[in-house]
């Protein structure tokens, strides 16, 4: 028997893309290894929510809630209200697995096969797949750089980009991997189009809490004409560092948030203890955050001009979420090359940046999820091969 015979043919098709990727260095422990590729928090959870996880099972919080806790739905649109939007817990609220469910149920929600989704180049790669499972056409609109060097959304192309067929256009504020965090501006004009345009907009907001220096995180939802055609994709993950717990959520407006909830996935998929604990989170988890905040901004403050001192990289300061997007095309070695032989070198793990899309050729990512000490051994071994290239 061959499995093939059986398999759905979008499944077998992404099978196929996976095996010709090859541009991650898939590899277990390696001693004296320092992994700065994916952007798993190296935070662990504070114990106060480990133990409301207990304490919510042993007070039977162990049984079915088909449409989530509504508890944790008023915590998050309390939450959700700091970016002056009102929602309505009980009908704009649909409670996930994690950001990855979020993104496979809005997809879901909306696309036919032979529809267009159209996302910006370079994008976070967890959007391919289920757009590719759903039958429909990733389209991409090249992002430009601006004067620091960070990749920004570029009008034009967003408005060649859309065709007849798009259904749906998808921004990722604030941006992994390049760190952009989308301007009022921005945000009115994407939204201008979205409305004009007759689509639908997804916004990936799951690196909210994370912005730096004067930068804002404005919510698209809440301009003229958005709240209908809108769908914010949230996560626990990067916000309390609950990337093994997996917990997120999908805020729409009421017609778009019935479609979502329609999705035939089963029960509400995050288990009901930890939306308890979840709720406690929401409610105070936030110095736990700031903790982080502060260990990130140190991060960054330290690895950008480290980075930009090593002759043929530059590399802005990202105004958003904990990575850096470091330009090393000077250099003229595939990003999948470089990411590859620097780890086989110098033991170091990063993203390379055709993974995010063709235009982010020439650069790496590093997920900035280890103390300075490490960036700073990270920063000597890069330099060290980079002057061997
Ligand atoms: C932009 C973006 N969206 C979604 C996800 C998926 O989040 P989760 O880990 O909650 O599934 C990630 C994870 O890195 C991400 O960076």
């Amino acid at each position: 028997m061959t499995v093939e015979k059986f398999a759905k043919k979008e499944l077998l098709a992404i099978m196929a893309a996976y095996r010709g990727a090859g541009t991650r260095a898939r590899v277990g422990p390696v001693e004296g290894m320092i992994n700065l590729g994916a952007g798993d928090p190296d935070f662990n959870q504070p114990e106060f929510i480990n133990k409301a996880v207990y304490e919510a099972m042993k007070e039977g919080y162990t049984h079915y809630s088909f449409g989530g806790d509504s508890g944790f739905k008023a915590a998050i649109a309390k939450y959700y209200k700091k970016y002056g939007v009102d929602i309505d817990p009980n009908t704009q609220i649909l409670i996930e697995s994690g950001g990855s469910q979020a993104i496979f149920k809005s997809f879901a929600a909306i696309l036919n096969p032979g529809d267009e989704i159209l996302i910006l180049d370079p994008a976070y790669q967890g959007y391919r797949a289920p757009a590719a499972y759903f039958g429909a056409t990733m389209t991409r609109a090249n992002q430009t750089k601006d004067k620091s060097g960070l990749f920004r959304p570029d009008m034009g192309n967003i408005e060649t980009a859309i065709t007849e067929k798009t259904k749906a256009m998808l921004i990722c504020n604030p941006d992994n991997p390049c760190g952009t965090v989308y301007t009022e501006k921005e945000l009115a004009k994407l939204a201008e189009i979205a409305v004009e345009k007759d689509i639908v907009l997804i916004a990936d907001e799951i690196y909210t809490e994370f912005v730096w220096g004067d930068n804002k995180h404005r919510a698209i939802i809440n301009m003229p004409g958005m709240e209908e055609r809108t769908m914010v994709l949230m996560s626990f993950s990067k916000t309390f560092a609950w990337t093994g717990c997996r917990a997120g959520y999908v805020i729409a407006g009421p017609e778009l948030a019935r479609l979502v909830g329609m999705v035939p996935t089963g029960i509400c998929s995050m288990p009901v203890a930890f939306q308890k604990a979840g709720t406690l989170a929401l409610e105070k988890g936030w110095d736990f955050v700031d903790e982080m905040r502060t260990a990130y901004k140190k991060r960054i403050d330290y690895i950008v001009p480290r980075l930009n001192e090593i002759d043929g990289i530059s590399c802005p300061y990202p105004e958003g979420a904990f990575y850096v997007f470091a330009d090393i095309s000077e250099l003229n070695v595939p990003s999948a090359k470089f990411a590859m032989d620097f780890f086989q070198k110098e033991k170091v793990r990063c993203a390379p940046g055709i993974g995010y899309g063709a235009n982010g050729e020439g650069h790496i990512r590093f997920a900035l999820v280890r103390p300075v000490d490490i960036l700073k051994e990270t920063c000597d071994r890069l330099e060290r091969y980079a002057k061997g290239l």
